[in-house]
């Protein structure tokens, strides 16, 4: 998350400057985001981190690391701020297709052979893990709409999109987005699923209905207010973790999986290590595993 930072850049122009984070308060922070994120802060990483914190203490014209730390941690206005520093402090980059491989594996490998034995009720729910604000989600439910169209009997589905970051799942909800959000959909998708708004394009109606979206920190998995589902779809968020809690996490992920249902990460955010009870998958450039057993 703190390479976001590295991205985002600046320190505010021409306002005043706020005087350095010390050796002592960077590592409070550093502590901070690394129990409630899972972020490793490096101390290379130290002049991002408290870039992001000036912006927001400008923000709320405050001039002191040590006071907005204890805002953040204090019981009662804390959650608040916590939630407003932590859009700051990470990235939601996204877009509707992002990896079209990763969306036709679940077409090819999960939802063609499902129809192909199913006799009449079909039921499929994915989860977008990460979701930012909202495209990935809806590129499942996209999906889902697509080749379930073709079953004969009843269809039942469904998308779970869970981010840590209320601000994005706020645009997630609203279902809005400028046209080059959807520049990897063609033409015939985009006419189907979506209407015009006065900013771009909003997701229809009916599609907005298959979607559900939750905060949710991956740290804390336990508090999902669901069980099990067919697919778990998590991209561009395992990268800002380290290998260790990588796997911690995916390891989690996997336990959430129906037997037989698809675990589908970025390519290359997992080396070397394989959770328990699944197997890899191999199509085109993804990274996948099927879950075998509980
Ligand atoms: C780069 S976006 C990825 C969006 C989408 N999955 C994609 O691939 O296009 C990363 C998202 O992960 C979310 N995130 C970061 N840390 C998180 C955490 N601990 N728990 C849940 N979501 C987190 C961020 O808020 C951000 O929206």
């Amino acid at each position: 998350m703190l390479a976001a930072m590295c991205l985002q850049g600046g320190n505010g122009g021409s306002l005043p400057a706020l005087p350095e984070l010390d050796e002592e308060q960077f590592a409070c922070w550093a502590e901070l985001l690394e129990r409630r994120l899972g972020i490793a802060v490096t101390p290379r990483r130290k002049v991002f981190l408290s870039s992001r914190l000036r912006t927001r203490m400008r923000e709320l014209g405050m001039s002191d690391f040590q006071r907005y730390y204890e805002l953040v941690t204090s019981a009662q206005q804390g959650s608040m701020e916590w939630s407003h520093l932590l859009d700051r402090l990470t990235i939601h980059e996204t877009r509707f297709n992002r990896h079209p491989a990763s969306f036709r594996l679940i077409e090819e490998h999960y939802l063609a052979p499902l129809l192909r034995q199913a006799c009449d009720t079909v039921n499929v729910t994915a989860w977008s893990v990460g979701c930012a604000s909202g495209e990935e989600a809806y590129t499942l439910a996209i999906v889902l709409e697509r080749a379930l169209a073709a079953h004969r009997g009843k269809v039942y589905y469904g998308v779970i999109g869970s981010d840590v970051s209320l601000e994005s799942l706020a645009l997630a909800r609203d279902g809005c987005y400028p046209a080059q959000r959807l520049a990897g959909l063609d033409a015939a998708t985009v006419a189907r699923c979506f209407v015009s708004a006065a900013t771009g394009y909003r997701v229809a109606d009916r599609l907005r209905q298959r979607v559900a979206f939750a905060q949710l920190n991956v740290l804390s998995l336990e508090q999902a207010p669901f069980e099990k589902v067919d697919i778990v779809f998590c991209q561009n968020l395992l990268i800002y973790f380290a290998q260790p809690r990588r796997q911690q996490i995916v390891a989690t992920l996997a336990r959430f999986l129906k037997p037989g249902g698809l675990l589908v990460l970025g390519a290359g955010e997992l080396v070397g290590w394989q959770p328990a009870g699944l197997e890899s998958l191999k199509f085109e450039d993804t990274l996948a595993y099927r879950k075998i057993k509980d």
